[in-house]
């Protein structure tokens, strides 16, 4: 790509919105807009136009005066994950590993002068710190940054004496504990270490108790990355770690390297479906005139359109991907690759990690009741009733959210709460999706007690209720519970379809008839869990997401 100024032809609305979504990301996902305007030195009408695209584009939602990172942000760092290739073709080796060993198990690629986490098998931690996928830790501190400084040239050690001296404290790695900044002192002899013996150790350089052995994994075309396994003292010392782990450690990064060649030999591959960003750009800067800044929105569109299934698009694959004319495309490419976040090489493209700083590493530890919150409060002031999110535990639901309005039951309900799975629509609707072997095992299991003068107990009927609402997609309890209640629920499901929880809406029943609260309350109940289930698919795609 010939370029003659990167910076004169940067897209200048993306280069503020990057700036800004960084910023959130910074300061942990929350962020006001007045600190914008001090974090970024740009005016405040300008953050604020940034921050009603962003807000369009759901990546953040407003809270008050804060601009808070929302799930859909994450599709930015799951493009790169995606065109990475690596947590598909490695990550399953790390997680057998794991299993193996019992112990946590990650993968991290060199960034800048520090080592990014692309992804985490943990077990049980003694730990109080714990990385996810998207975190950066400082080349310094840890395993693996001192196996990656090995491929250092004299220009990347310059860089590091230049952050060391300008951020001693390390505030530029939000995740690095504060005790790691020792670590400095015995890093170079520790990468000298490293590039003997082929290996590194962590004795608790992050955190006290803290030790991890790490090796390199050498990629195809000079890419490379670290693997480390992750132990605490009160099971090894840093020197047992080594001695136990070591050669199944190293049978672990043959396999990889070998899986990684063999990709590298086969990629190339399908066609991009067409993204839209282009005509949802269109519509959105229709619908918000000048607070829609289109040239942002459309350079997230570029970013977002890199996949797993052509890790390398050339500029007419990205622009045919996102219906965008080529012109822009190149533009939007320039800025993403002036500012870090996109390499170039013969013409094609490639996300670099450091687009996980676009919203990703605070968004690493959601869970599904955290997701579905701000989703079960719109849900709740559209009907005006109570909304909650609950999952099978055992015969029981258990409530992990829940948004009330007025009471209307006897006992109050919290997150914790339990009922009886087979007397409740949401545990129908989670019984409902089960596979048949273990829908009738439970069944056959379960002790059917009359909670009501309504409660169904009959195994048969209840079989046959099930398969009504496995057909229909929810469920409808009358009084069965309790007297006077109703409630409506629906399923959600993960990426791979299962039914992980269910949410519902619960009445008093006497206020209308059935059919009038199912007209009333059902749609937006869909509704609701299409939009949990959209987030829920964004953030579980390289991170795993826990239910409850
Ligand atoms: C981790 O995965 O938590 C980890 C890895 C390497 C280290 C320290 C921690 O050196």
């Amino acid at each position: 790509m010939p370029v003659s100024d990167p910076a004169a032809e940067a897209v200048g609305p993306l280069v503020r919105g990057l700036a800004v979504l960084r910023a959130v990301t910074a300061a942990g996902g929350r962020r006001s807009a007045g600190d914008l305007v001090r974090d970024t030195g740009l005016a405040r009408s300008t953050v604020d136009r940034v921050l009603s695209t962003l807000e369009r584009l759901e990546y953040v939602r407003i809270d008050g005066r804060d601009a808070v990172l929302a799930p859909p942000v994450m599709e930015l760092g799951n493009a790169y994950l995606a065109a990475s290739r690596l947590p598909a073709l490695l990550g399953p080796a790390a997680d057998r590993l794991a299993d193996a060993l019992d112990e946590s198990v990650s993968i991290a690629v060199p960034d800048g002068d520090g080592a990014r986490f692309v992804h985490q098998a943990p077990r049980r931690r003694a730990m109080s710190v714990a990385f996810g996928v998207g975190d950066l830790l400082p080349a310094e501190c840890g395993a693996m940054g001192a196996l990656l400084a090995v491929d250092w040239t004299e220009a990347d050690w310059a860089r590091w004496r230049e952050r060391r001296a300008a951020d001693p404290d390390l505030r530029g790695f939000p995740v690095a504990p504060p005790g790691a900044a020792g670590a400095a002192a015995s890093f170079t002899e520790r990468v000298a270490a490293a590039r003997r013996t082929g290996w590194a150790l962590d004795d608790q350089l992050i955190e006290p108790g803290l030790v991890a052995l790490a090796l390199p994994v050498r990629g195809p075309a000079g890419r490379a990355c670290a693997v480390s396994v992750v132990s605490h003292t009160s099971r090894h010392t840093a020197g047992s770690l080594r001695d136990a782990m070591l050669p199944r450690l190293r049978e672990t990064v043959a396999e990889m390297e070998r899986i990684w060649a063999e990709d590298e030999a086969r990629s190339g591959g399908a066609e991009r479906e067409p993204t839209g960003t282009a005509e949802r750009a269109r519509e959105s800067k229709l619908a918000l005139g000048p607070e829609f800044l289109q040239s942002l929105a459309r350079g997230l569109g570029v970013l977002a359109a890199f996949d797993g299934h052509r890790p390398e698009p050339t500029l007419a694959v990205l622009a045919q991907a996102t219906g965008l004319p080529r012109a822009t495309v190149r533009r939007c490419l320039l800025t993403l690759a002036h500012l870090g976040y996109v390499t170039v090489r013969d013409g094609r493209f490639r996300p670099a990690p450091r687009v996980l700083d676009l919203g990703f590493a605070p968004l690493n530890g959601l869970t599904l009741p955290r997701i579905a919150r701000p989703h079960l409060a719109r849900l709740v002031d559209r009907v005006r009733d109570s909304a909650s999110m609950a999952v099978l535990d055992g015969d029981d639901i258990r409530y992990v959210a829940r948004v009330p309005t007025v009471r209307i039951m006897s006992v109050e309900i919290t997150v914790g709460t339990r009922f009886p799975a087979y007397a409740t629509s949401m545990g129908r609707a989670l019984l409902a999706g089960l596979p048949e072997p273990e829908r009738a095992g439970r069944l056959a299991r379960a002790e059917l007690r009359p909670l009501t003068r309504r409660t169904v107990t009959s195994p048969e009927r209840l079989a046959a209720l099930l398969d009504r609402i496995a057909h229909d997609g929810y469920a409808l309890v009358e009084e069965e519970l309790e007297e006077g209640l109703r409630s409506i629920a629906v399923p959600v499901r993960d990426r791979d379809g299962r039914v992980v929880a269910a949410v519902n809406v619960s009445s008093h029943a006497g206020r209308r008839s059935a059919e009038e609260a199912l007209a009333a309350v059902l749609p937006p109940l869909r509704e609701a869990a299409v939009a949990i289930e959209r987030d829920l698919h964004v953030a579980g795609r390289f991170v795993r997401v826990p239910v409850g």
